[in-house]
């Protein structure tokens, strides 16, 4: 199953490819796959280049450890996320180098993340994230420490055909896509005047 988005004005194929589906396959993902992923993450840029991006992540396969990550996430995003062949969380570290708070943290690892869904996404892979995780729970069982904080959970794996999904679920599923104009959200001479460039 696709989704392109329909977008007003052209962009990258893999841009337009993109979706954050719920129906998954149980296929796998391979090691090198993952590496892959993490590689393009590790080459996202970042405020003073301090990469302050983690990851925890768990193959299905490896269900003693899937369980971990699967047991973190809020109910709501359980009924679909127990197929997808790979969980990650994404983790910024909340000081730079000099102990002052990098206020980019969570930016660049969301800039990582990024780079990490777009080379998924031209791997035949999609990914979905998710907010819906219990953070302190993660912490406890992860052991991440105090200097760093759990950003979102991220699925990854092969998409299926909505109808594998429980009823309410394939209802959301095929739910056009639909986004703010850009008139909404990109500005010229004053905040929430519309720049020429797109009115
Ligand atoms: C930080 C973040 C948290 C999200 N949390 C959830 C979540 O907990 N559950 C869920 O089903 N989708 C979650 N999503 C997915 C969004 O709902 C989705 O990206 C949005 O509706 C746009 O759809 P698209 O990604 O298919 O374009 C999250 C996305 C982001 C970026």
């Amino acid at each position: 199953m696709t989704n392109p988005a329909p977008t007003d004005h052209p962009v990258h194929p893999l841009i337009e490819k993109r979706w954050s589906p719920r129906a998954f396959t149980s296929a796998s993902v391979t090691a090198e796959q993952m590496r892959s992923l993490f590689e393009a993450a590790r080459w996202a840029a970042s405020s003073r280049n301090e990469q302050p991006w983690s990851f925890l992540v768990a193959l299905r396969e490896d269900e003693a450890q899937f369980a971990r990550f699967f047991g973190c996430l809020m109910p709501g995003n359980q009924p679909w996320a127990g197929s997808v062949s790979a969980l990650a969380l994404s983790v910024a570290e909340a000081r730079g180098a000099d102990g002052s708070p990098n206020k980019y943290a969570v930016h660049d690892t969301a800039l990582a993340v990024a780079n990490l869904i777009v080379q998924a996404t031209s791997m035949d892979l999609y990914t979905h994230q998710m907010g819906g995780f219990d953070g302190t729970k993660a912490r406890a069982e992860f052991g991440i420490p105090e200097t760093h904080d759990p950003v979102a959970m991220i699925a990854i794996g092969h998409v299926a055909d909505a109808d594998t999904l429980p009823e309410d679920l394939r209802e959301r599923e095929r739910q056009p896509r639909v986004r703010r104009p850009l008139a909404e959200f990109v500005y010229g001479s004053a905040w929430g005047l519309a720049s020429d460039l797109v009115s």
